[in-house]
């Protein structure tokens, strides 16, 4: 039976979520919660193999390939360590998780939308997060921001990046009571109010403080 919350962070390479996200584990571990950071790819022993592949790969991966190694990767985080979290109580942040898979796998390199949310239903038994904030930046600030030295998906040109970028702002339309858009062209402290109040908003709602 889950208890705990379940948050994901997403939004575009240099979209600051991840900065946004320690801050609010900083915060939530002050007010006494306990917290769990975690992130895709890569969480677990498993996921960092095949996070080294997924952004290190210096040959040429198909499309499919990445779409189940990212999948691959996720099943095992949710069963070996969302879920007993969210069992125990806590409140678990993830750095990405499906809706990635959504904007950069099918709207940005083009897979079937509805495949791909099947097999991340698989991938993820039914654990759905309980809110989403969508961390979204023009394409221009956010290269800008993740500088010259780009991993593989980094590296995928700006025509993709704005394919991702406009599939992330679908995917907020089209599940608006559970992604929550926020403004990360703001300065670091604008936007960090923003996602403080999203989130302390639910928890009171859910938890009680
Ligand atoms: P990472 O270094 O974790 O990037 P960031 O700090 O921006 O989160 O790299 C993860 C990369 O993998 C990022 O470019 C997004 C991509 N990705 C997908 O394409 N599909 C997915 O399902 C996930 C989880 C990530």
């Amino acid at each position: 039976m889950k208890k705990g919350l379940f948050i994901t962070f997403e939004g575009a390479d240099g979209s600051g979520k991840t900065t946004q996200l320690n801050k609010i584990k900083t915060f939530l571990d002050e007010k006494g919660y306990e917290t769990v950071v975690t992130r895709e790819p890569g969480a677990l022993d498993f996921g960092k193999k095949i996070r080294e592949i997924l952004l290190h790969y210096d040959k040429n991966l198909s499309d499919k390939a990445e779409m189940f190694l990212f999948l691959a990767d996720r099943a095992q985080h949710i069963e070996g360590l969302i879920k007993p979290s969210l069992e125990q109580g806590k409140i678990v942040l993830c750095d990405r998780h499906t809706d990635s898979t959504i904007a950069y796998q099918g709207y940005g390199r083009g897979q079937d939308i509805n495949l791909l949310t099947l097999l991340n239903d698989i991938a993820v038994n039914n654990l759905k997060p309980d809110l989403t904030l969508l961390y979204d930046v023009s394409v221009e600030t956010a290269q800008k921001r993740v500088g010259d030295e780009k991993d593989r998906m980094e590296a995928s040109g700006i025509e993709f990046h704005k394919k991702v970028r406009n599939g992330y702002i679908q995917l907020q339309k089209d599940n608006s009571e559970r992604i929550k858009l926020i403004d990360a062209n703001n300065d670091i402290e604008t936007v960090y109010e923003n996602t403080k109040n999203i989130i302390m908003d639910l928890i009171n709602k859910r938890l009680g403080v």
